[in-house]
């Protein structure tokens, strides 16, 4: 590591923040470009944001990412948003320039980025996607499909109104049209068609019960994504590859999402390859 008088200084904000992945992330792209840096996690009480978001701009920190249970919160302290940020509701990176605190959300990015460089043959705008689940993750989702043009979106969720409140609240943006709800387990309405199958839920996380899904109907074209990267290859990935699906796992946008924050802090912008997998996953 290198930290001279002059280190370019950011950090991620959360409680607790003792899980997060993006301090050996971050670092080791630091050190790889030899980047005269440090990333830090930043213990912050829910109480204590605004305070704390205000003492690193006074601190010169150049930004820093956010992390439950600040994303919400950090939509309010910023001057700025971007539309991604002001769509999805949250915001997951702060750039603090000129006195001004610039707030992005990069999940839909990431999500996106990830489902590209995995597939590179995948176009978004070749047939409708089904997106299980209705929490944060799933709208970052929505928004980026909707920004690749995918022609039809289907949400399914175990709580209806949950989904239709999601749909609802991007109704008015643009591609706001193509949201569809659909029916939580009737998957073969859901799947004939789909080009592209993702799962937003916490099933098949470890620890947690997996995703009972009958794939039958889902046409062989079709490209399988799980948000979840805990197991790597979730029960539903390891079926979908099994029958022939492409497939593309939920560490990529992990790494995908924090590019932008990188490059706007340090002024490079970092690689996402293999060795970086690697080197993530081992922590
Ligand atoms: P995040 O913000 O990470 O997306 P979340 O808001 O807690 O997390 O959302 C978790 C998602 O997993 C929800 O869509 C949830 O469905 P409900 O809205 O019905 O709660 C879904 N989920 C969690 N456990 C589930 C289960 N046992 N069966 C089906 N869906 C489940």
């Amino acid at each position: 590591m290198i930290l001279t008088g002059r280190s370019r200084l950011a950090g991620v904000l959360g409680w607790p923040v003792g899980h997060s992945r993006s301090p050996r992330l971050h670092n080791h792209w630091l050190e790889r470009y030899g980047i005269d840096g440090a990333y830090v996690p930043l213990p912050v009480r829910p109480e204590s944001f605004a305070s704390a978001v205000t003492a690193l701009a006074n601190l010169s920190f150049l930004g820093a990412n956010v992390t439950v249970p600040h994303k919400e919160a950090a939509l309010r302290v910023c001057d700025e948003v971007t539309s991604s940020a002001r769509r999805i509701g949250a915001v997951n990176t702060l750039f603090f320039h000129d006195e001004r605190i610039l707030g992005d959300n990069t999940d839909a990015y990431g999500f996106i980025q990830n489902l590209f460089e995995g597939c590179p043959k995948w176009k978004a705008t070749s047939g409708p996607a089904v997106i299980l689940g209705a929490g944060g993750a799933a709208r970052a989702l929505c928004v980026a499909l909707m920004d690749a043009g995918a022609p039809e979106i289907l949400i399914a969720n175990r709580t209806r109104t949950r989904a239709e409140k999601l749909a609802d609240s991007l109704s008015q943006d643009s591609g706001g049209e193509r949201l569809r709800i659909v029916e939580w387990g009737h998957w073969s309405d859901m799947l004939s068609g789909a080009n592209l199958l993702v799962n937003a839920t916490s099933l098949g996380m470890s620890g947690q019960p997996p995703l009972d899904i009958d794939l039958s109907a889902l046409p062989g074209t079709a490209l399988v994504n799980d948000i979840v990267y805990a197991p790597l290859e979730t029960d539903l990935l390891l079926r979908a590859r099994e029958r022939g699906n492409w497939v593309v796992d939920g560490l990529g946008m992990l790494l995908h999402q924090a590019v932008p924050g990188f490059t706007g802090w340090f002024e490079r912008t970092p690689e996402v390859d293999e060795e970086l997998r690697h080197f993530v996953l081992e922590g």
